[in-house]
């Protein structure tokens, strides 16, 4: 990682650099040149999933990279046609062997399918995987405080991160205080919305006081937060610039117009809404 990007404590041991990069929607055909790119501008957090197609491609692009996997954090994810107990090893294992890793750092069940799954039962076997000694840590995604409240009463058992969307139109802040209190460190997906923060007239001024760009306020918010976060881009110039987020003269005015902006708006699916059948992603 380079020593420029804070690490987030996870409950169990080790860190999370805090500023990572994603890949949702990163074609199987550009996913390797891009996390290339990613990996040279000097990201060393990837986040990807079964469910985006490209794990094959991104173990390329970690492999032929040549960085030391001790200076590198995977995540990966559960993908939703496999939350029946049996299945969850096998998932696990073929994102490992796409990856082609030994071990992840981080591996999430993607989405709670409350009411198609019995999710607290796949919770307990994504806690299993602990003892192969082939996952650092577990932890959920887009688990609402229900859910949460659920697999904790069902097993005792914490999950490290809580992995949900989360940008200066849908701050979160009930869920993240839950967080708090449960000691489960905060992913922030979508991070910049899509882009559709990004345009918002408040941000644009706060960037233009600041000297900043709009992406490397609102990631420079989520850093401000203590949030995890892995803003997805194309290109080098994209990639670089949110890295600069890092180097934002950031200030307590600009924090409070940022926490303004809040409107409990999703640009992405809703975790009450996607289920295995009729669900949206
Ligand atoms: N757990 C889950 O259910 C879940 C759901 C969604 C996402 N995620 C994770 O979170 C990651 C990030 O979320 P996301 O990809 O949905 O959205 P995002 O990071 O909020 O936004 C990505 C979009 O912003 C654009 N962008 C990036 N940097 C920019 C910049 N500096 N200036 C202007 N536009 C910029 C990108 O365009 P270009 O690509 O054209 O550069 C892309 O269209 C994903 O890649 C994935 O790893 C997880």
């Amino acid at each position: 990682m380079p020593p420029r990007v804070p690490t987030v404590p996870l409950p169990g041991g080790g860190g999370i650099p805090q500023l990572g990069f994603g890949t949702y929607k990163v074609a199987p055909e550009q996913a390797e040149g891009v996390v290339a790119e990613a990996l040279a501008a000097g990201y060393r957090h990837i986040d990807t999933a079964a469910m985006y197609g490209n794990e094959r491609e991104v173990g390329r692009a970690l492999a032929a990279s040549g960085i030391p996997r001790a200076d590198l954090f995977v995540t990966s994810k559960l993908d939703n046609p496999y939350h029946a107990v049996a299945e969850v090893g096998p998932a696990f294992e073929r994102s490992l062997d796409d990856l082609g890793l030994e071990r992840l750092d981080l591996y999430l069940i993607h989405w709670p399918l409350a009411r198609s799954t019995d999710y607290r039962a796949t919770w307990a076997a994504v806690v299993d995987l602990l003892a192969t000694g082939r996952v650092a840590a577990v932890g959920v995604s887009n688990f609402t405080a229900e859910h949460l409240r659920a697999v904790i009463d069902a097993t005792g058992v914490v999950p490290a991160v809580n992995q949900v969307e989360i940008n200066p139109y849908l701050s979160q802040e009930p869920l993240r205080a839950l967080h708090r209190k449960w000691g489960i460190v905060t992913q922030a997906w979508s991070p910049l919305a899509r882009g559709r923060v990004l345009t918002d007239p408040q941000v644009l001024a706060v960037a233009h006081r600041l000297g900043a760009t709009p992406a490397q306020v609102v990631l420079a918010w989520h850093l401000d937060r203590g949030d995890v976060t892995f803003p997805k881009a194309s290109s080098p110039a994209r990639m670089a610039e949110n890295l600069g987020a890092l180097d934002v003269a950031w200030d307590a005015d600009a924090r409070a117009v940022l926490d303004g902006l809040n409107r409990d708006e999703r640009s992405g699916s809703d975790p009450d809404v996607v289920e295995l059948d009729g669900g949206r992603r």
